[in-house]
Order: structure tokens, then sequence, then C-alpha cells
């Protein structure tokens, strides 16, 4: 599942079906800048892999049940694991912009809980968290860093409906609350998939900065920018982790 400007591995599948959104039926479409909006079927690092290039946000105005619908479609696929990318804005000191953080936990900030209503049988109706990204697809990922000499950070991602960036008090209290990086998108999709018992893995790309004592502004274009450019290397961990998980 590609995030904002982190759609480039999708372009290295080979042997591909295309499905965009429109075609396929019950499907929402999106409608963020920067979001192509399609399925794509195909192989990448001797693996069958099913590619969600463009998500959908809760901000746009889909319901949860909407927003997670396609996790719902890879799980009745046969998926195994599920891997999230995501631009996000930092609020650990230790960031700067263009770093990747894999995701260690999160804090769910949604108004409304995707698992809300009629428990689907994919799960039990009170489920666990306690280990929601999985410990050994964070190990993978980080001796496939160390080997390739890529710097990542390691945090706890924060999500919120948006659309409005963080104000800069908002910005401390989801670091105050133990957030490392804040964005509108993942949460939802990751409590799906772990409810459907799926593997997942996750990691941001830091893309703006905030809740430091000099508050800036940030833009979409700013955030799709330093999504552009830090994408090869999150790109180059990703193929990586496919091919060996
Ligand atoms: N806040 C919320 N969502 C985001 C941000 C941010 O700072 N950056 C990219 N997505």
């Amino acid at each position: 599942m590609l995030g904002t400007g982190l759609g480039q591995l999708a372009s290295e599948i080979t042997d591909t079906y295309e499905f965009p959104y429109q075609d396929i039926p019950n499907f929402p479409i999106s409608t963020v800048e920067g979001h192509s909006g399609k399925l794509i079927f195909g192989k990448l690092g001797g693996k069958d892999i099913m590619a969600m290039q463009g998500r959908f946000h809760f901000y746009e105005g889909y319901s949860m049940k909407e927003v997670t619908f396609p996790v719902r479609v890879m799980y009745e696929l046969g998926i195994k694991t599920l891997f999230v990318s995501n631009a996000a804005g930092g609020m650990n000191p230790q960031f700067s912009i263009g770093d990747l953080m894999i995701i260690t936990d999160h804090i769910n900030f949604f108004p409304e809980h995707p698992l809300r209503g009629k428990n689907f049988p994919t799960g039990p109706r009170f489920p666990d968290m306690h280990e929601t990204y999985d410990l050994s697809l964070v190990a993978l990922a980080d001796k496939i860093a160390k080997e390739k000499d890529i710097k990542v950070q390691h945090g706890v991602y924060v999500g919120v409906q948006g659309p409005t960036f963080e104000t800069p008090a908002e910005y401390k209290m989801y670091h105050l609350l133990g957030g490392d990086a804040v964005g509108m998108s993942t949460v939802p999709e990751v409590i799906v998939a772990h409810h459907c018992g799926i593997r997942t893995f996750g990691i941001s790309v830091i893309t703006d900065l905030g809740g430091f004592d000099d508050p800036v502004e940030v833009s979409h274009e700013e955030v799709q920018e330093a999504a552009n450019k830090a994408q090869p290397l999150m790109t180059e961990i990703m193929r990586e982790m496919i091919k060996r998980s």
C-alpha cells in the first residue's frame, strides 16, 4: 500500500494486471492529487504481489468501512503480508526531513474505529494489539538498512483524521503522548489487516517537522516533494523485504 509520493515501487512490478479503482465494483475512488488509483497485480522480488497505488483517506469523506475495504479484498485474495508506506510529519527532535521511520507501534486518533459495528469473523471482537507491527519484519528491515547503509529511525505513528496539518500545539501534544510521527492514513488499514491475521510492516517518510520551538509552514506540495526525494531508499528497503520475507 503505497503512500503520498511513494508510488515508484509499483513501477518495478512485472507481469502486471492493472485495475483502475473506478473499474472495480464497490471500490471507492481516490481523489487526492498524487494518488493515481489502481490495483496492480504482478511479480516483485520473486513474489506474487498486489499493490494498491493510492489509498482512501478518511478526510476525503469515505467511511471507515470504505477506507479499509481494499484490505478486506486483499485478505479474501489471500495476502499474507502487508507492507504500508506513508508520508508523515516528524515530531521526534532526533528526526530530519527525508528520514525513514520504521513504524514500531501506533496511536489511533481517528474519530471512528474501523472495526466498529458487527464483528467480521476474520478475528475476535476484542482484538489483541500487543504486536501490531510484526517484530520479525522490523528486524528484517533493520538488517537490510544496515547492509545497504541506509539510516532508519524507529517510532510510533500517530494516525489522525486531517485534513488540517497540526497546529504547533497539536504536534507538541502528540509528541508528549508518545508519538514520533503523525499522519492521516495507515492506522485504519493496519487495524483491519491485523484483525485479519495479516502480518504488517509500515514505514513513514518524514516529510516535514512539527512541534519544535520554531513553528514552520507545511504544504501538500512540500510533503510530496520530500516523499519523492526519500522514496528511492524506502523502495530499496521494501523491495528487498518483499524478496526475503
Ligand atoms: N501531519 C499530518 N499528516 C501529514 C504530515 C503532518 O505533518 N505530513 C505528511 N502527512
